[in-house]
């Protein structure tokens, strides 16, 4: 079986280890997309387990097209069969004389042509035809996530700028962190260190449910077996992760959101600017500091910056200080290991590796 995981475009090649891990053999690394192949237990174990990636859609056929009506052979020669209803997304980059919704219509068209037994629905549909238009490349997929697997579903109290979960466990992975003391000192509602909890600890995405057992070839007895053997595996270890935030309301947020994911570990009430003062050394730093896009003006943001750095080259020397920042401050202040310029959502922005 071919598949297509979406994920963080310029963190790819950490996505595909993890697809790897899972028993994939890689076959390319597209923009934000990891082509890959593998049997049917992917299905199951990936959408539970995997925390690197948005979703996994089985592919169905793929090639080259001129025009839109060129999309159509690829419906046909597709080898699947459904009854029920669904709709069709178009993802599309590059220049066309078409649009997606375009290519929603026509593919949606051909998949009734092949099964009459199908039905339309674009406001509630079993399942999702995924269309990717990449210039002349077409890929036509049927999607077994539902919901995006960052909607994670731990989430009650919901911080007016979280990071994106897949994301952090992306930054994790990217910080080289494995299971260390680490500290997130602008922690707003946790997602860092319960990601970093889940990931280390192997919990499965078990708060949600997904769509695969809608699909045509769903096989429960398959799917039962993964679940059990992968819950089975979940640990329950204490890792010494610090949380400090500055305003009580996310403190107390953070600390629902733990609750509600299992995860064990502090949250603080303090400032990162006198970060030592709450917790003591520590070799992991990893962290989404505010912007100033959102909350609070750029000059105020470059002086907490100043601070924070201050802080860190009195009390953490030698630490590891990963960060998901828009602008180049930090180069000023430590030796860069390694940076990716990525795109969160519509803001392009980097990821930073620095040694302090
Ligand atoms: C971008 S948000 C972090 C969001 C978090 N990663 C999450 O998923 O919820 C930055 C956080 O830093 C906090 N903050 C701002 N200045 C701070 C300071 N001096 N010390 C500690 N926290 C601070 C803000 O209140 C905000 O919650």
């Amino acid at each position: 079986m071919l598949f297509l995981s979406t994920t963080v475009h310029g963190l790819e090649d950490i996505a595909a280890r993890e697809i790897e891990k899972f028993g994939a053999r890689i076959l390319e690394l597209k923009t934000g997309k990891v082509i890959y192949e593998g049997n049917e237990e992917l299905i199951y174990r990936l959408n539970y387990g995997a925390k690197r990636i948005f979703r996994i859609a089985v592919i169905l056929s793929m090639g080259k097209i001129k025009e839109l009506e060129d999309t159509r052979k690829f419906v046909q020669e597709a080898d699947f069969c459904i009854n029920t209803t669904f709709a069709v997304r178009t993802k599309r980059r590059g220049e066309h004389d078409f649009t997606s919704m375009d290519v929603n219509a026509v593919v949606g068209e051909e998949i009734l042509k092949k099964c009459p037994k199908a039905k339309v629905n674009l406001d509630n549909p079993n399942l999702t035809f995924l269309c990717w238009v990449d210039n002349e490349n077409f890929i036509f997929t049927i999607d077994t996530t539902g919901e995006s697997l960052h909607r994670r579903g731990y989430r009650i109290y919901q911080h007016p700028a979280p990071i994106n979960p897949v994301l952090a466990s992306l930054m994790l992975k990217f910080a080289g962190w494995n299971g260390e003391k680490m500290v997130d000192p602008f922690c707003g509602s946790g997602t860092i260190p319960i990601e970093a909890y889940h990931n280390y600890n192997r919990v499965p995405n078990k708060f949600r449910t997904f769509n695969f057992p809608k699909l045509p070839f769903f096989d429960e007895a398959l799917w039962n077996g993964i679940k059990e053997e992968m819950d089975k595996s979940e640990r329950n270890k204490r890792l010494e992760l610090y949380c400090v935030e500055k305003f009580k309301k996310h403190v107390n947020g953070c600390k629902l959101n733990a609750k509600n994911a299992g995860a064990r570990f502090s949250c603080l009430q303090g400032d990162a600017e006198n970060m030592h003062k709450f917790v003591d050394y520590a070799p992991f730093i990893i962290t989404n500091p505010p912007f100033g896009l959102r909350i609070g003006s750029k000059k105020k943001i470059f002086k907490l910056y100043e601070e924070f750095a201050k802080e860190l080259e009195e009390h953490f020397s030698g630490a590891i200080l990963t960060l998901i920042i828009p602008y180049k401050k930090f180069e000023n202040y430590f030796e860069v290991l390694e940076k990716r310029d990525i795109m969160y959502g519509e803001l392009q922005t980097k990821i930073y590796r620095f040694k302090i």
